[in-house]
């Protein structure tokens, strides 16, 4: 049973946007994959937890499609956006930063830092619908320099169409950063699809790969236009060189690196995203568009900030009733484990939650 593969919570648990559960057998593989080298002595552990670095972009390239020297670990999403920033290359007459009101507020304020490099942030139109590529195809103007897309955004868990989108930057030779938090591990995602220069994104939420294990992935063509200020001997091209004098960056994506990384979350996310890859992410994405329907199915559609059509959302539900407190009190008495943003109350079923599960969450809907 798939539901065995994950530590039970508590209650009916139905926050995997904001973290998923870990894999039962996470325990074990850090034990022989970090805590082992130590244990029995080994007097150098470092080539074994490069190799384990390694298996960690290894794994996200088989999730996604792609090649593993293209992604570089990263602490979190935040991270990982500030330093692209500083790599930008300076065009004249190319200064904007277009986003979203609905992308994740810790990339707003990363964007925002970038003004201290001569970028303004510039927003979509609050009236226009970012699920429209003519919204894009409208805004990517001649003075935009980069487009930050949130494949899924994380207060009304709309799907926005990034093909589409990185396909016209791609054309009008605007970079692109897309942020994949809510999407990665609840929505299957092939890069090669993807016209993307960056994307960027983290193992805790739908992954179940616990916090600290960040990612980034730089297009193959891209990768050395751009010269992050964030380095460090990890970001070499040579990190033995040991020359105080020289730094070159390295050819690929690991020139986002910086100073010596940590390995441990990247040990423990490595195993949970394996463990995500053999389940399948369309096995989780059908199970979930099954049980969200079932909820959308039984409310009022207006009583859904997340779209209706199953194309258009992404694991999520977003739901505001008349009712708030009341339906809030019935979610907690029976147990269910949400939580509520300016636009209504979250849920996200995940692989392991249950038919049974979601029929109980109606029934206190229904309050
Ligand atoms: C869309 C989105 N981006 C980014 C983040 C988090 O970014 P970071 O990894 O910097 O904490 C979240 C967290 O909920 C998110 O939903």
């Amino acid at each position: 049973m798939t539901a065995n593969l994950f530590v039970p919570a508590e209650g009916i648990y139905l926050l995997n946007h904001s973290v998923g559960r870990m894999p039962t057998s996470a325990r074990d593989h850090v034990g022989a994959q970090f805590f082992d080298a130590w244990e029995n002595g080994t007097p150098d552990p470092w080539p074994l937890w490069m190799n384990a670095l390694g298996e960690f972009n290894q794994a996200l390239a088989e999730l996604f499609n792609t090649n593993a020297e293209q992604f570089c670990p990263q602490t979190n999403i935040s991270s990982a956006i500030s330093k692209t920033l500083t790599a930008l290359p300076k065009r004249d007459g190319k200064n904007v930063i277009l986003m979203t009101e609905n992308d994740f507020p810790s990339v707003g304020f990363t964007l925002k830092q970038a003004e201290r490099l001569g970028f303004s942030v510039r927003f979509l139109p609050t009236e226009a619908d970012p699920q429209f590529v003519d919204t894009w195809a409208d805004a990517l103007q001649d003075d935009v320099a980069c487009a930050l897309v949130t494949h899924v955004h994380f207060n009304t868990s709309r799907q926005i169409p990034v093909t589409e989108i990185t396909r016209l930057t791609r054309d009008r030779g605007i970079f692109s950063i897309v942020d994949i938090a809510q999407s990665s591990g609840a929505v299957p995602i092939d890069f090669q699809q993807w016209q993307a220069d960056v994307v960027v994104g983290s193992c805790v939420k739908w992954l179940c790969g616990g916090p600290g294990a960040g990612f980034m992935w730089v297009d193959a063509d891209v990768v050395t236009c751009l010269e992050p200020a964030d380095v460090g001997w990890f970001s070499h091209k040579d990190p033995f060189e040991f020359d105080i004098h020289n730094f070159e960056y390295a050819d690929n994506a690991s020139r986002f690196w910086g100073g010596t990384p940590s390995v441990l979350p990247y040990v423990v996310a490595t195993n949970s995203i394996r463990q995500m890859h053999s389940i399948g992410i369309a096995k989780v994405r059908e199970h979930n568009l099954r049980l969200t329907q079932k909820v959308l199915d039984s409310i009022e559609p207006e009583y859904s900030v997340t779209p209706v059509k199953p194309e258009l959302r992404g694991g999520t539900l977003v739901l505001k009733f008349p009712r708030q407190d009341q339906v809030k009190a019935a979610l907690d008495e029976a147990g269910v484990l949400f939580d509520v943003r300016p636009l209504g109350l979250r849920m996200s079923p995940h692989i392991y939650n249950t038919e049974q599960e979601i029929d109980r969450v109606i029934e206190c809907l229904k309050a």
